[in-house]
């Protein structure tokens, strides 16, 4: 047994979900302050060029990244990034710092490779988070995610998004635009093409304001309908969205096989019974918009074959939380030391000339 996995099951699992996640936070905050840091970056970052993919006007040293939730304070990316990332989604941030739900708020889903959570966006708010990006040294690539705080009314969001992108945008390589938790009552509904023009108009005015361009993203929940899917789609190209991230947490507990009274808490699923809609959501935005708007897939992604799927389904770029969690501080390099393998072996230069290859399903005259 590989020392990991003997620490998940004898340590790691033994103590809170929550507690685990902040004991993980701190190592990787030392050691991404630490001299520490080099060192561990030589050995694990992403070297072959065929990994390599360019989007949102940016170039990713590899198309694995970090999912929003992992780095919610902004202060383990550097960390992340030493481990093999090709780049990291810090947040959700709101407005104004909160402190999120009441504990518990995550739980493991041992039996089905799963989270459940229902964390509500705890962060210490825009301003202190800006201050810490404004600090960061060295290239690793870094979005922010930000969302509506707890206390702002829906009628307000708009606004709530535009502040936390006035602080945070100078020291963000990109920005996404978070309709899709299910911790936060209502936001989900933000998600209807109405609500979500409101916010990227504002934000937009708002990067004009303050003279920058930054790529715009929005995150999209697994739980929607074929049809809102289509619809929000649509927006995206339209107002010349740079990317949709798909997916966040479903509320759906359909299929799981954990105890019932850990399914019974509120929350959002993340991880393995995620995998099948996150493709099929994929598959969908790709058929849709095609190659106008990155696709950026997250949800039950484990193993190298699981990022090789989302690329050939349409995915420039992927991300993962709950397979980290299980596959622990080395899963970055064993997906990127894979999938570049996986890439020579097919014969392909990139694993970007891959995106979007599977053959459409066409049904016979
Ligand atoms: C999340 N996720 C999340 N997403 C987001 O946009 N903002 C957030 O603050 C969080 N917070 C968060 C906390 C915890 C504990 C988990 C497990 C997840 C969702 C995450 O980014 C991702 O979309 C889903 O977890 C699906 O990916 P995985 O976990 O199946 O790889």
């Amino acid at each position: 047994m590989s020392l990991y996995p003997f620490l998940f099951e004898h340590v790691l699992r033994r103590i809170p979900a929550e507690a685990a996640h902040r004991l993980a936070a701190a190592a990787l905050g030392v050691a991404g302050r630490s001299p520490l840091r080099e060192l561990v970056r030589r050995l694990l970052a992403p070297r072959d060029p065929a990994l390599a993919v360019e989007a949102l006007g940016l170039r990713f040293p590899s198309p694995v990244g970090v999912a929003a939730g992992v780095d919610k304070e902004a202060t383990s990316f550097a960390g992340l990034g030493a481990l093999g990332f090709g780049f990291v989604e810090v947040g959700t941030i709101t407005a104004e710092g909160q402190p999120g739900n009441p504990k518990p708020r995550v739980w493991r889903l041992i039996e089905d490779r799963g989270l459940l959570n229902a964390m509500g966006f705890p962060n210490p708010g825009a301003v202190t988070v800006a201050g810490r990006l404004a600090r960061r040294r060295g290239g690793g690539i870094v979005g922010v995610n930000v969302g509506k705080g707890k206390d702002t009314p829906l009628a307000d969001a708009a606004a709530d998004y535009r502040a936390s992108v006035r602080e945070l945008a100078a020291f963000a390589d990109f920005i996404v635009v978070n309709v899709s938790s299910p911790n936060t009552a209502g936001l989900r509904s933000l998600q209807a093409v109405d609500h979500l023009r409101r916010i990227l108009d504002e934000v937009r005015a708002e990067l004009a304001s303050l003279g920058l361009t930054r790529p715009l993203l929005v995150k999209l929940s697994p739980d929607l309908t074929d049809d809102e899917l289509d619809e929000v789609a649509d927006l995206a190209v339209a107002h010349g969205v740079a990317g949709i991230v798909t997916v966040n947490t479903t509320t759906s507990r359909a299929g799981l096989a954990s105890e019932p009274a850990i399914l019974a808490n509120p929350g959002g699923v993340s991880g393995a019974p995620l995998k099948p809609r996150a493709l099929e959501v994929l598959r969908r935005l790709h058929a849709r918009v095609g190659s106008q708007v990155a696709l950026v897939s997250v949800g039950g992604i484990e193993s190298a074959q699981d990022v090789w799927d989302r690329i050939v389904a349409g995915a420039t770029l992927v991300q993962g939380y709950t397979g980290f969690v299980y596959g622990g501080p080395l899963w970055p390099k064993r997906l990127n030391d894979e999938l570049a393998a996986r890439v020579h072996a097919a014969g392909a230069h990139s694993l970007q000339a891959l995106v979007g290859a599977e053959t459409p399903m066409t049904t016979a005259a």
